[in-house]
């Protein structure tokens, strides 16, 4: 892939308007490697309003790597609880151990050690190494990708990872010396003047007056689109079963999607309540009353769950369930927010 040049004045124009004013972020306060790391892993997939309770709710409970490295997977997959992708907090964890067993317990400094951490790529390990240590290396992510080809009026289609480390290297080749600022400055710019899902506001970008995509009259046109492949569908059948104000919920298998989390019992396609009363009996469950039936979706990165919800009073706790009171569920149990839709109208009975 051919190199890309970018403009000369483009690090010096975006620190200055990072300088002007730039949003407040509770890990913006300070630069320890471990508060980076952790906002830079949620911040992967998921909102910045998002994650800033997540974010200080972990560090109140977690405050250092040593903490983190003990953590009960149960508080941890808690404290993920509604994030998605909790593979990264198993990777936190994983991470968080070989920094004790490998550097003592402190964040190590030198790229190639950051980088061979699990859970940590190119993005990641460009963010922390240049916002907690000052070090020219880019950290590029979707965001950043939308800037650059913008202003380089590249149609190359973003998710190509020969396009991601060509920009890679443009960037690592123009670092200037507040490398943090300059990598947080890219962010924020990518976010918000050239965010996604919008229409670029160029009369307020300090980068107008050099952009390729601008001056040539169609900065909405960049970055190229690539046709997005359909979601595979699966019907299921989530049986809300209640009994004197305890709920039976179940762990997921060790492997997969929400691998090791809580669920609300479930059946794959869509049963008839007549279906469901049988299932039950089948398996000595019987229900003494039909409370609700609804229908919820949800959607992940490559599959929709269609889901239909029966809540049901039942006779009796029966072993193959974990029964949990309210204050359980709250406390303890992480309950995927693709199940947690239930429970939400539970709350409202
Ligand atoms: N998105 C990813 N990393 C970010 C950061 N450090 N600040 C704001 N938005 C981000």
């Amino acid at each position: 892939m051919d190199k890309i040049t970018l403009p000369r004045e483009f690090p010096e124009r975006v620190l200055s308007w990072y300088d002007r004013g730039h949003r407040q972020l509770p890990w913006r306060e300070d630069k320890d490697p471990y508060h980076i790391w952790l906002s830079e892993i949620m911040l992967q997939q998921t909102r910045v309003e998002a994650v800033k309770a997540y974010y200080s709710r972990f560090l109140q409970v977690l405050p250092t790597i040593g903490d983190l490295a003990n953590a009960d997977d149960e508080l941890l997959h808690k404290l993920w609880e509604g994030l998605g992708y909790y593979s990264r907090v198993r990777n936190l964890k994983k991470a968080a151990i070989a920094i004790c067993r490998d550097h003592g317990g402190k964040f190590p400094e030198q790229y190639r050690d950051v980088r061979a951490l699990p859970g940590i790529g190119p993005y990641t390990a460009g963010a922390i190494c240049s916002i907690a240590f000052d070090q020219p290396v880019a950290a590029v992510d979707g965001n950043v990708l939308r800037v650059v080809s913008r202003l380089t009026a590249d149609n190359t289609p973003i998710d190509s990872p020969a396009y991601k480390k060509t920009v890679e290297e443009s960037l690592n080749a123009i670092y200037p010396k507040r490398a943090g600022d300059f990598t947080q400055a890219l962010m924020e710019l990518g976010a918000t003047v050239c965010g996604p899902n919008k229409a670029p506001e160029c009369a307020a970008c300090p980068c107008s007056g050099f952009c390729k995509a601008k001056l040539q009259g169609n900065p909405e046109e960049y970055p190229a689109k690539t046709a997005k492949k359909q979601r595979r569908q699966e019907d299921m059948t989530v049986l809300i079963l209640s009994c004197q104000g305890r709920f039976a919920l179940e762990k997921r298998g060790d492997r997969g999607l929400l691998a090791d989390l809580w669920q609300f019992p479930n059946i794959p396609g869509h049963l008839e309540l007549s279906e469901v009363i049988r299932y039950l009996e089948e398996r000595q469950i019987l229900v003494k009353d039909i409370l609700r039936q609804t229908e919820k979706k949800h959607i992940f990165t490559h599959v929709q769950w269609n889901m239909r919800g029966f809540y049901l009073e039942v006779r009796e706790e029966t072993e193959r369930f974990s029964w949990m009171d309210p204050q359980r569920i709250y406390t303890f149990a992480a309950l995927p927010t693709a199940f947690r839709q239930f429970w939400e109208e539970v709350e409202h009975f």
